[in-house]
């Protein structure tokens, strides 16, 4: 049977700034994912959309084509609400981990569908598994019955959800067309509105070490990403948070777990807290559940109990020693002051270089490897005192890590103490 429309005359329409229509959108994505259109052509369509960008209808009817392309999980049968967040992605964003068991105390149950990281982002799959045993791969059997037993999962979305989106990421990911708002907006809520959930809180980042790097593009990647998950009947909100430093004081798999773990004790660095209640807040009362003071459960060892729970029941050991580095670098401070910067785009380039990242998909990471942060923004160092804690197993990849964090970090003498709230605004 012949195709529909032609490949190359969908991409000279939007090359040419026009817009497609629903039917070559619908045409284009199933076609892609039969692998009838070729990587190279939906590459140059990536790149035109890229340039040329797309209007709101057609960002809604790409996702929705990007949604029909695999299956739809369904929680109807669950006796609890369900939500759950994404993060358009960080450098040391690991919310998802004290995040997940927090709200599953208020008797909210989280599906927690997640990827691994490629390139200088990590993934939350990355760092569970630093945890020895734990296992990212449930059937979708096994994600019900722990949802309705447990109530709360983090595991890998399995193939069947969204495998439009699946092709696309990774094609993006190597041919410069990632950080574009329509194909951001369409990739998440295709497999957001796929994997089921009640609610969804979308924590879009901004600053050096996110896609978007200026307030007002973030804006209307979280606005545009609202009206699509309300329109497909799920209660959708969005807040805007800093990404222009790390968040918390650890970069990479298993540093980052312990860091998580310090904040399910009731402690670890102020951002994580305040970004963790500020979501947990926002995805308990949003699937109906009042206002609660979620912060009191990471204070009393309700969450902890949930996230010693959430790990057994997926193979893993809560109470096993995290793997450590065999080796550890000191950079320090050449100046003293106050941290007034701290590129996260660098760190988290030069957490990848230790190991943390994987360099080709598929490629295994190291779960030691990362950076600490002894200081951070907003806080006074002294010449010579401990900046960054590099930590690996490959001694021979510290001089490249440690270039990569040259300049990474502006100090002033003069500047003050303090940092402000990482919770820029809030869409609805
Ligand atoms: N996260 C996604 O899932 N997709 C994108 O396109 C960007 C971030």
């Amino acid at each position: 049977m012949g195709e529909r429309f032609d490949a190359v005359d969908v991409i000279r329409t939007k090359r040419d700034g026009g817009t497609l229509s629903p039917e070559q959108i619908d045409w284009v994505i199933d076609a892609y994912t039969r692998g009838t259109v070729g990587d190279e052509q939906m590459a140059a369509l990536a790149m035109a959309i890229y340039l040329q960008g797309m209007d709101t209808a057609e960002i809604r009817r790409w996702t929705r084509a990007m949604l029909h392309s695999g299956e739809r999980m369904d929680f109807s049968s669950l006796t609890k609400p369900t939500a759950d967040k994404h993060s358009t992605g960080g450098v040391g964003d690991k919310i998802t981990l004290p995040l997940v068991p927090l709200v599953a105390v208020f008797g909210v149950a989280v599906p927690q569908l997640s990827g691994r990281g490629l390139g200088h982002t990590g993934g939350t799959l990355d760092k569970l598994e630093a945890i020895p045993g734990w296992r990212a791969d449930l059937t979708n059997d096994q994600l019900l019955s722990q949802l309705e037993d447990v109530g709360a999962v983090i595991c890998a979305a399995g193939s069947g959800l969204a495998p439009a989106d699946k092709k696309l990421y990774a094609l993006r990911d190597v041919t410069g067309t990632v950080d574009a708002l329509p194909l951001i907006a369409s990739s998440i809520m295709s497999k957001k509105i796929a994997e089921g959930t009640g609610t969804l809180v979308l924590d879009v980042k901004v600053g050096s070490g996110a896609f978007m790097k200026r307030i007002p593009d973030a804006q209307k990647l979280a606005k545009t990403m609202v009206e699509i998950g309300n329109a497909a009947g799920v209660t959708t909100s969005a807040l805007i948070t800093d990404m222009s430093a790390p968040l918390g004081r650890t970069v990479g798999n298993a540093l980052e777990v312990r860091e998580a773990v310090e904040v399910l004790a009731g402690g670890g660095p102020r951002d994580v807290v305040e970004l963790t209640v500020a979501l947990a807040q926002e995805m308990v009362s949003r699937s109906g559940k009042g206002d609660v003071d979620v912060a009191v459960a990471l204070k009393d060892g309700r969450a902890m109990d949930m996230w010693k729970k959430l790990i057994r029941a997926q193979g893993g050991n809560p109470d096993a020693p995290l793997p450590v580095a065999k080796e550890k670098k000191y950079v320090r401070a050449t100046k003293s002051g106050v941290i007034t910067e701290m590129d996260a785009l660098r760190v988290g380039y030069a957490s990848w270089r230790l190991g943390a990242g994987r360099a080709r998909k598929g490629a295994p990471v190291m779960a030691t490897a990362g950076i600490e942060l002894n200081k951070t923004v907003g806080e006074a160092i002294e010449e010579g005192e401990p900046l960054f804690i590099l930590h690996t197993d490959e001694p021979e990849r510290f001089e490249r890590a440690a270039d990569m964090l040259d300049g990474s970090t502006a100090i002033d003498g003069n500047a003050a103490q303090g940092r402000t709230s990482v919770i820029i605004d809030r869409v609805s």
